[in-house]
C-alpha cells in the first residue's frame, strides 16, 4: 500500500511510526514526470533502507521567469501508480503552500561548488534547489537521501550543504540510467522530437569520445575544442559547456585533483540536455 501524503503533520505521523518501530527511512526527493532513472533512486532506497518516501514537487524556486516551469510535464496518477507497483511506502506531495507558507523568508546558498557551469548558465538555480532540499530533508528526516549522478552538479551542492548544515541525512548518488543509445534518461527527453532524440542519442558519444581522448593523453583545451565543435556537426544547437572538470570542485583540474568528470549542457530546439561520465 502506498500512501498519499499532503501535509507536514501527515508525512512526520508516518515517518514517527516507520522509525517507533525501529526501522530506517530512505527518501527520494523528485520533480515527478517519473521514468526509469528515478524509479532506480527509489528502488536503491528500498534495497538500503527499510521504509521508502518519494517527493513530488516541482519546485518553483529553482526555475529562472524564461524557464520551463509551466510547461514542466505534471502527471501524478501515473507518478503514484509507477511507485505503488514497486512497493514504495509512501508519497509526499505537498502544494506549494505547504512547501513555501505565507511568510515564508529563508533561501540556502551553497558557496563555490554552485558557481560554475550550471550556475553560470541558471544563476538562481542551485539556491532553488538548495532551499527546496534543506527544508524537504529536516521535514522527512530521513536516515538516507538518494539522487542521481545525472544532475552531477546538483548531487555536489547538496552533498556540501548537507555538510555544511550538519543535516543527518546521509546524501547517497546513484548512476545515471541510460537508454539503449546511451541517452541519460531525463524528464526533458519527453520534449524532443523524432529528429531531435536521434541527434540527443550523440551526446552521451561524444562525451564516451572525449574520456578516450583523455586517457590518451590528449590536452584538455584541445578535448573540449574538437567535442563542441562535433556536437555543433551533429546539430545541437548551441553548447553551454562541454567540459574536463575535477570531479569535486568541478573547477578545471589541478595538480591535487583525484578524479575527473566530463560533464556537458546543450541546446537542440527548445529543449536544453545536460549529461555527464567520470574520467580518469
Ligand atoms: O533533481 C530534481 O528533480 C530536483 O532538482 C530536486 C532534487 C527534486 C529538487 O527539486
Amino acid at each position: 500500500m502506498t500512501k498519499i501524503l499532503k501535509t507536514i503533520e501527515e508525512l512526520q505521523d508516518f515517518v514517527r511510526n516507520i522509525k517507533k518501530s525501529g526501522n530506517s527511512v530512505g527518501f527520494v526527493p523528485t520533480m515527478g514526470a517519473l521514468h526509469e532513472g528515478h524509479l532506480t533512486l527509489a528502488r536503491t532506497a528500498l534495497k538500503n533502507c527499510d521504509a521508502c518516501i518519494v517527493s513530488i514537487f516541482v519546485n518553483p524556486k529553482q526555475f529562472a521567469p524564461h524557464e520551463d516551469f509551466d510547461r514542466y510535464p505534471r502527471m501524478m496518477d501515473k507518478d503514484t501508480a509507477l511507485l505503488r507497483t514497486i512497493g514504495v511506502d509512501a508519497v509526499f506531495a505537498p502544494d506549494v503552500e505547504t512547501m513555501y507558507p505565507i511568510g515564508y523568508q529563508t533561501t540556502v546558498t551553497v558557496g563555490e561548488v554552485s558557481k560554475p557551469l550550471e550556475g553560470e548558465f541558471r544563476p538562481t538555480h542551485f539556491a532553488g534547489v538548495a532551499t527546496v532540499v534543506a527544508r524537504l530533508l529536516l521535514l522527512v528526516g530521513a536516515d538516507k537521501a538518494f539522487f542521481g549522478e545525472k544532475d552531477y552538479q546538483q548531487l555536489q551542492v547538496i552533498t556540501q550543504m548537507a555538510t555544511d548544515l550538519a543535516i543527518p541525512t546521509k546524501i547517497v548518488g546513484v548512476p545515471i540510467v541510460r537508454e539503449e543509445s546511451g541517452l541519460a534518461l531525463s524528464s526533458r527527453n519527453a520534449y524532443l522530437s523524432g529528429q531531435e532524440k536521434k541527434i540527443a542519442d550523440q551526446l552521451n558519444v561524444v562525451l564516451f569520445a572525449m574520456a578516450d581522448e583523455l586517457k590518451a593523453g590528449t590536452d584538455i583545451a584541445h578535448i573540449e575544442k574538437n567535442a563542441a565543435q562535433k556536437l555543433l556537426d551533429l546539430g545541437f544547437d548551441s553548447i553551454d559547456y562541454c567540459t574536463i572538470r575535477d570531479a569535486k570542485t568541478l573547477m578545471p583540474p589541478t595538480a591535487e585533483t583525484k578524479a575527473r568528470r566530463i560533464l556537458a549542457a546543450v541546446k537542440l530546439g527548445k529543449t536544453r540536455l545536460i549529461d555527464n561520465i567520470a574520467a580518469n
